[in-house]
């Protein structure tokens, strides 16, 4: 009640100071909707992920290290804290920062944990993210990057995800106002740290999928929590005063018409929509023919052009099944060779991740056209931030393996199959 009550006093004085302004009062630190965003998301650096450093976990000898809570949990603390901080230090470093915008692209998304602002009592984690964060922001700036921050696992988590820092079976932010309430302050405290540098930090998104699929009662708390975010993340100074950052909501996997009309001008401004487009999570998706996923990407174009925010695809691959070691859970297999709990056989996962060394001619081909007709489709919206940059053995997911080895074009904008959306 008091938040509610909180954020919709700050909202009040907004909208009449922007009447006494009599003018859209934002002035982005990127022309969102004139140019089109071409980026890739830093996954797995601030927030570990079990497919992307497969390695890190492995090295534990312990199977029941599934995700980033466990990390920390379940061995000892200094050990962890050793590996963790070697990691944030090599995983990424201005020298990615470089490549990525000598690959043309624009923007980097960078996922967060709230464990890096703080921990309550019984949370095991490692925390020491944050310092990295803010270099990552120094280097962006370095070689003319705009950085999302994304908060990516909030506490009792949004989504019971791994990359949610800690996987569980049912989702427990939600059902909670204390942690809805902390991820509201880590909110604040983001918007606070980087109001003014719009320039450099355009957007700031506050949650990363949140488990609409659960239904009614989760999506009743995540639209009053997007309420909450434009009033924190808007008004990054505590007053009536507006900043110039963009609030990036997620859709919470629901279809965009569900959105439709949501937070839109002229009573909101700065707000921009994340919808994240994968097929290989259902039986039906990774049993696609190459054609299939083509078709089925092209087609998505429609309801992205027509969607009344800003609308940017932030999370997609050129990837088309679920091989990736550890891409549903540590210990978890994969439904494209049927070793997925329930799942039946569509082909061997040979020569589909891991290393591009094993990837076949044709293979590569399709990476190239599957990413071409994935890129045309998503700047029919507000562009694109493709997942991830780097993995470790996963070269059907990496941006920088992609470059390495042909199927991502050196410069973004110059496709080999402009045409194949038709
Ligand atoms: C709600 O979450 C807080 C931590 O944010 C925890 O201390 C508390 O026990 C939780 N309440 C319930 C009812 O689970």
């Amino acid at each position: 009640m008091f938040r509610r009550a909180v954020s919709l006093s700050i909202l009040t004085l907004g909208l009449l100071s922007r009447v006494a302004l009599g003018d859209n009062p934002i002035n982005a630190g990127f022309p969102y909707g004139s140019q089109k965003v071409r980026g890739v998301n830093l996954g797995g650096w601030l927030v570990l992920e079990p497919w992307i450093t497969p390695s890190l976990f492995d090295n534990t000898g312990n199977a029941d290290i599934v995700d980033e809570w466990t990390f920390c949990q379940l061995q000892d603390h200094n050990t962890a804290m050793g590996v963790l901080t070697n990691h944030w230090n090599t995983w990424i470093t201005e020298a990615d920062f470089s490549a990525i915008a000598a690959a043309g692209l624009n923007h980097v998304r960078i996922p967060i944990g709230y464990w890096a602002f703080e921990t309550g009592p019984g949370e095991p984690y490692c925390t020491g993210q944050l310092p990295y964060l803010q270099k990552a922001v120094t280097w962006a700036g370095n070689h003319g990057l705009k950085v999302i921050v994304d908060l990516h696992g909030a506490p009792g988590s949004q989504n019971g995800f791994d990359n949610s820092g800690h996987r569980i079976s049912f989702p427990g932010w939600h059902s909670n106002s204390t942690n809805v309430a902390r991820t509201d302050a880590i909110i604040k405290r983001i918007a606070s740290m980087f109001a003014g540098q719009e320039n450099v930090v355009p957007i700031i998104a506050p949650l990363n999928e949140p488990a609409g699929f659960d239904g009614s009662d989760v999506l009743s708390v995540v639209r009053q929590y997007w309420y909450d975010s434009y009033g924190n993340i808007r008004f990054p100074y505590g007053t009536s005063q507006q900043g110039n950052t963009v609030v990036l909501l997620h859709d919470a996997f629901q279809p965009l018409s569900y959105w439709q009309g949501f937070q839109t001008a002229p009573n909101w401004q700065g707000v921009a929509m994340d919808t994240h487009i994968y097929q290989m999570f259902s039986q039906d998706e990774v049993s696609r023919s190459y054609q299939d996923h083509i078709s089925a990407a092209c087609a998505y174009g429609s309801s992205l052009s027509s969607f009344d925010l800003w609308i940017i695809v932030g999370e997609w691959t050129p990837a088309q099944t679920d091989c990736a070691k550890y891409l549903n859970g540590r210990g978890v297999g994969a439904r494209y060779d049927g070793s997925y709990p329930g799942s039946s056989w569509v082909g061997s996962c040979n020569g589909i991740t891991g290393s591009a060394s094993s990837f076949s001619a044709s293979y590569k081909t399709f990476l190239r056209q599957y990413w071409e007709a994935q890129v045309i489709t998503f700047e029919k919206g507000s562009g694109w931030i493709q997942w991830t940059w780097k993995a470790e053995s996963a070269d059907d997911w990496s941006y920088q393996a992609g470059l390495a080895n042909g199927w991502i074009p050196k410069n973004p904008t110059q496709l080999m199959y402009p045409s194949i959306c038709g």
